[in-house]
């Protein structure tokens, strides 16, 4: 399999480069796709690769579902369709961001069997069986809570994130998926356009040279279908003269209808038709047998992407009737033969974007599940030459871990392979506004047209006395359905600061807005000026005249519509991080030539979520999760308990000889057996509604009459090893008393000192004697006592005791020994008291003093 091993270079390769600094937060890569999910969590010591799900399985379907009080996730959830086709939601991306009177909801209704609601946000929002609505991101935020989750099973918080998204996703869009990052707990530290994904994961084992390739990232999607074209160079950083890979994308293709759901959508169809022409019944009319044959559509078109027909059997499909029929993949592709030339068709889009042609191109690297889909695959070769389609290249995984590795990049605390992207915009944005003439005509002015890159500013100069607005909007429609308006800023306290301008002598003072395309693919309203320059009366400021530092750049659009506007200082924002940090540049000079303007940006078409609805999406998303949490935990009580019991009757039942019934007394039996017989009866009742503390307490009301008898056995178990290990110490004692006392009384004789005095040595001596007779009388108890009573003398104390004299003796061997006087004279006293030797007393003398 070429794409393992390409894989594993890749894990090798990162493994070998990346380095952890001081405190690493693990980051997490997520493609939310309509039909699977995946992910890859960036965290030094992990090898880099996609995070594998509960069944190990390296992709997630992308379902959520709700079976009573249950939520199920991946395949369950989507299997539970079914059953419970309105409670199983599958696909939501295409609802993601989508107006509810969109094209793309009433298409998505043809596909799902899920129930649409409108939300307040005139979006979308589903509903369960007993009625619960979610909001699509709150549904969408439930998903990626649940990878967090399995992310977070590695033993790292996670909290930055990087999310892949089709390039032609509008700034709704993008606002959909930002807020339902945010639902779920986490940031949104970027997001990167799939196509450009691929191409970091591609240039990350490749070189490059200067003159720059061509390739085009081609994706059959499940919910749309992409064509990124892209030039890989090797470039020298101007500052550092260190290289790096240059990637750009030069041109953007894309088919919002044709994708996998749609082939998924025929094979349904043709399906539904086969049902009607045989039962002569509309499973339309049957949610069930609807959500049945979406799958088995499903089921039906991977098997004909490699045979050429496939049997399709569903058991009880509807209406209590078995369904069986026969596809072939040529009646597939007819009832798909549209599609054919569309699904080639952003490619040549690409092209032309980019202004190149076929020969230009080195390869075609082909994405997304659908592309191995014979008919699609047949369309691709046909549109580009089959020796343009690259090998070898991961297609699945390619687009998650390639917004991986650029997020670890961006966060800094990896060091990878120097990789720059540079993205543009695939839709012309255009500021409106109101001519300030009598008329008031609308003026559009372009701000970024199509194909401007990601991470540029521009600044807007309007000649206005007055308070107001301009909007960003689209200047054709996006998707049907979709409003063109992005966002109205209003800007006011503009005739004051103007004012207050023209009285410290600035002419014609103007008002500045800056508007921002971000690495993101926002655009939003950065900041609004009333600006005049002020001439400095300083010397300082007379030099900087001379020297040319007016403000004299502005390009004076030729567009006939703009006598309010000029447009100046475009330029690009390059930051990694998209935290920004406001850059004040030129201050001195800025100060007074600029007075801050109040900015207040208003969406009027689709907002974003707010503040206060995010917050309360969250608390309703933390509220189940507890919930889920406090359920779990009941049922743990519960079983626990139900496992106890039975085992508690199986000891019951045991024969004599079992150590349960040699320790305990027939009474205590009884008493057990009765408690039992009662908490069987309660959990058959009563269990199901108990609550963890009641289901808790039955359990430990049981064990409190078991424990004497488990204690009894375990001390009986325990007693040898105790019992030998506190001789063990009476031993050692009585063999270092004996020595030491030999030695004593020699080196009196000898007149040399001694490490202990006779009393220290009595001492020892007293104790050992006191735990020779406590043990003694213990051990002799101990015999006496049946094993159903409870024990004469404890482990627990002997074990104290032991440890006791233990210390006590240790105390004394590690005494430090008295130093040698040398006598004046310098005549040795008496050789054996080897001065060469003041150590301690060998501890290896088979004393048992290795043991302390
Ligand atoms: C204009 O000048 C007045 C008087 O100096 C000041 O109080 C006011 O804040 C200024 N307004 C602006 C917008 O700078
Ligand atoms: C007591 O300990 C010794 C040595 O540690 C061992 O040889 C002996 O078998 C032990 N006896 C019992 C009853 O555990
Ligand atoms: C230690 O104490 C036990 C219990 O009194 C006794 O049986 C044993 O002989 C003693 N061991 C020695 C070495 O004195
Ligand atoms: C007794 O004296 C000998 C010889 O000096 C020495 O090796 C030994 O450690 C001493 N024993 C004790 C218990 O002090």
């Amino acid at each position: 399999m070429p794409g393992l091993c390409l894989r594993r270079a890749l894990c090798l390769f990162v493994l070998l480069t990346v380095f952890l600094e001081s405190s690493f937060a693990a980051l997490l890569a997520i493609d939310y796709g309509s039909d699977w999910i995946k992910a890859s969590l960036i965290k030094p010591g992990l090898p880099f690769d996609v995070l594998l799900n509960k069944d190990s399985k390296r992709k997630i379907q992308a379902s959520v579902a709700f079976k009573r009080d249950d939520r199920l996730f991946g395949t369950d959830a989507a299997n539970l369709a079914s059953r419970f086709p309105s409670d199983s939601f599958t696909s939501l991306k295409l609802l993601q961001g989508a107006p509810f009177s969109s094209e793309a909801v009433s298409y998505f209704a043809q596909i799902s069997t899920s129930d649409i609601v409108e939300s307040g946000r005139s979006t979308t929002a589903l509903k369960q069986s007993d009625g619960t609505e979610w909001s699509t991101e709150e549904l969408i935020a439930m998903q990626l809570s649940y990878v967090k989750q399995l992310a977070e099973s590695h033993g790292e918080h996670v909290h930055d994130v990087v999310l892949t998204v089709p390039p032609h996703y509008t700034q709704f869009e993008r606002d959909a998926i930002v807020d339902a990052v945010e639902i779920a707990g986490m940031k949104t530290l970027m997001l990167i356009n799939d196509g450009t994904a691929v191409a970091v994961n591609y240039a990350m084992t490749r070189t490059f040279s200067s003159t720059p390739e061509y390739h085009i990232i081609y994706d059959a999607g499940a919910s749309s279908t992409r064509a990124t074209l892209v030039s890989f160079a090797a470039v020298e950083d101007p500052k550092t003269k260190a290289p790096y890979t240059q990637i750009s994308v030069l041109g953007v293709g894309f088919d919002r209808s044709t994708s996998g759901t749609d082939l998924g959508r025929r094979m349904r169809d043709i399906l539904v038709e086969r049902f009607f022409s045989q039962h002569k019944q509309d499973i339309r009319r049957d949610k069930r047998g609807m959500a049945k044959l979406w799958q088995e559509a499903s089921r039906v078109k991977t098997i004909l992407s490699a045979n050429t027909e496939a049997t399709s059997t569903v058991e009880s499909v509807a209406f209590d009737l078995d369904f069986k029929t026969k596809v072939t993949r040529e009646q597939f592709e007819r009832a798909c033969s549209d599609l054919r030339s569309r699904f080639a068709k952003p490619i040549h889009d690409a092209m032309a974007s980019a202004g190149l042609n076929l020969d230009q191109i080195s390869s075609v690297i082909l994405t997304g599940g659908n592309s191995r889909t014979p008919m699609v695959q047949a369309a691709i070769k046909s549109a580009v030459g089959e020796h343009r389609i690259a090998q070898n290249v991961n297609a699945d995984e390619a687009a998650v871990l390639g917004a991986g590795l650029y997020g670890a990049s961006l966060s800094r605390q990896f060091k990878t392979k120097d990789i720059r992207i540079a993205d543009i915009a695939t839709y012309d944005i255009q500021a409106s506004y109101f001519a300030s003439t009598p008329d008031s005509r609308t003026i559009h002015s372009s701000i970024f047209p199509k194909d401007s890159k990601y991470g540029s500013h521009k600044t807007l100069s309007f000649k206005r006395k007055e308070d107001f607005s301009v909007w960003f909007d689209y200047k054709t429609e996006v998707a049907p359905g979709f409003p063109r308006e992005i966002l109205q800023v209003q800007i006011s306290g503009v005739a004051e600061a103007l004012g207050n301008l023209t009285e410290r002598g600035a002419i014609d003072p103007v008002v500045k807005l800056t508007v921002a395309l971000s690495d993101s693919g926002f655009v939003s309203a950065k900041e609004a000026v009333a600006y005049g320059e002020v001439r400095d009366e300083s010397l300082a400021g007379m030099l900087k005249g001379l020297f040319g530092g007016g403000s004299g750049e502005q390009e004076v659009l030729k567009e006939q519509d703009t006598e309010d506007m000029v447009q100046e200082g475009e330029g690009e924002t390059r930051q990694t991080t998209p935290a920004t940090k406001e850059k004040k540049t030129n201050k001195e000079k800025k100060d007074m030539s600029t007075i801050p303007l109040e900015v207040n940006v208003v969406f009027s078409t689709l907002p974003p979520m707010t503040v206060a609805e995010k917050r309360a999406a969250r608390d309703r998303l933390r509220a189940i999760d507890s919930k889920e949490v406090l359920k779990r935990l009941r049922e743990e009580a519960h079983n626990t308990l139900e496992a106890y019991l039975y085992k508690l009757r199986d000891i019951l039942e045991d024969g004599p000889d079992s150590p349960f019934m040699k320790c305990s007394k027939a009474s205590e039996r009884q008493a057990i057996s009765k408690k039992l017989a009662d908490t069987i009866a309660w959990l058959h009742e009563e269990g199901e509604a108990a609550d963890t503390t009641a289901l808790r307490e039955k359990r430990g009301t049981l064990e409190l009459l078991e424990r004497p008898i488990v204690h009894r056995y375990k001390e009986i178990e325990d007693f040898p090893q105790v019992l030998n290990n506190s001789q063990k110490w009476n031993w050692s004692t009585r063999l270092f008393l004996a020595e030491a006392r030999a030695n004593l009384t020699a080196e009196a004789a000898a007149d040399v000192p001694s490490k202990w005095t006779s009393e220290e040595l009595d001492g020892l001596e007293a104790k050992l004697k006191e735990h020779e007779a406590w043990l003694h009388g213990g051990v002799e108890r101990h015999k006496r006592t049946p094993m159903n009573e409870d024990p004469a003398i404890q482990t627990k104390e002997m074990k104290e005791r032991a440890k006791a004299l233990e210390q006590h003796l240790q105390r004394l061997v590690k005494k430090k020994a008295p130093k040698v006087k040398r006598p004046a004279s310098g005549s040795s006293q008496r050789s054996g008291s080897s001065d060469s030797e003041p150590k301690e007393p060998d501890s290896g003398r088979g004393t048992g003093h290795d043991e302390l």
